[in-house]
């Protein structure tokens, strides 16, 4: 939705057909809903961007020209390894591949791929069911990849990787810059609270 509200073609894949129709259906009732409610992003109404939304059973023209693509499949390692490497095959180069993963190392699906410079994660959601519906459902996927982790990394000794992230840091934000970036964070954050109680008292 957050790409059709502003023009994007986009389109949705999934292996199970039913849940390609029950997400068509969710957006367009949410669209609708948005509409209805003054809430609708950008300046298309609700049908246009429907319009701008199509599914496919097929990975490879679902993600022909293609900017982003968003993976949301169970948090199992070998499925994601399996995924990535045919989005790998099928995506056009430059294309942004997001992983939803919860707590696997993008590194351990994304090695061996030639656009692994294009592999982020990037989540989506909104736990919107509460925590205690979020342990039901992800509670075994998060105990399973925690045991693989290993053990807790030194910090005191740290690696020599540190200096080069501490570089790439640096060339973001320079050390001299820190404070005019924190009183831009503390402005943004004002505005959003603002925002957040004007909409309470609506
Ligand atoms: N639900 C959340 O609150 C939440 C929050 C943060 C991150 N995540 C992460 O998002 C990912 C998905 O979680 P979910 O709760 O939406 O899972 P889900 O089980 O509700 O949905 C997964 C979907 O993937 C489809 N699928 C399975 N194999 C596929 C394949 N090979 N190709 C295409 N589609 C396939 C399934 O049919 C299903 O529709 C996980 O990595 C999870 O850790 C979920």
């Amino acid at each position: 939705m957050l790409f059709a509200a502003v023009g994007h073609p986009v389109c949705v894949y999934d292996v199970e057909p039913k849940q390609i129709l029950a997400a068509l259906e969710f957006i367009e009732a949410e669209l609708k809903r948005h509409e209805k409610e003054g809430t609708l992003r950008g300046t298309l109404n609700a049908a246009q961007q429907r319009a701008l939304i199509s599914s496919s059973s097929d990975l490879k023209s679902c993600v022909s020209g293609a900017i982003h693509v968003q993976e949301c499949v169970p948090e199992d390692l070998e499925l994601k390894k399996r995924l990535f490497e045919q989005l790998d095959a099928v995506a056009p180069p430059g294309c942004v591949l997001a992983s939803s993963t919860s707590c696997l190392l993008p590194s351990t699906f994304s090695e061996k791929l030639k656009n692994r410079t294009h592999v982020i994660v990037a989540h989506p959601y909104l736990n919107v069911d509460g925590m205690v519906d979020y342990m039901r459902r992800h509670g075994a996927g998060l105990e399973r990849v925690s045991a693989t982790m290993g053990p807790t990394p030194a910090y005191t000794a740290p690696p020599p990787s540190l200096e080069q992230i501490n570089k790439q840091l640096q060339e973001m934000t320079p050390l001299g810059e820190m404070g005019a970036r924190r009183a831009w964070r503390d402005k943004m954050l004002s505005a959003l609270a603002r925002l957040k109680r004007d909409m309470e008292t609506e």
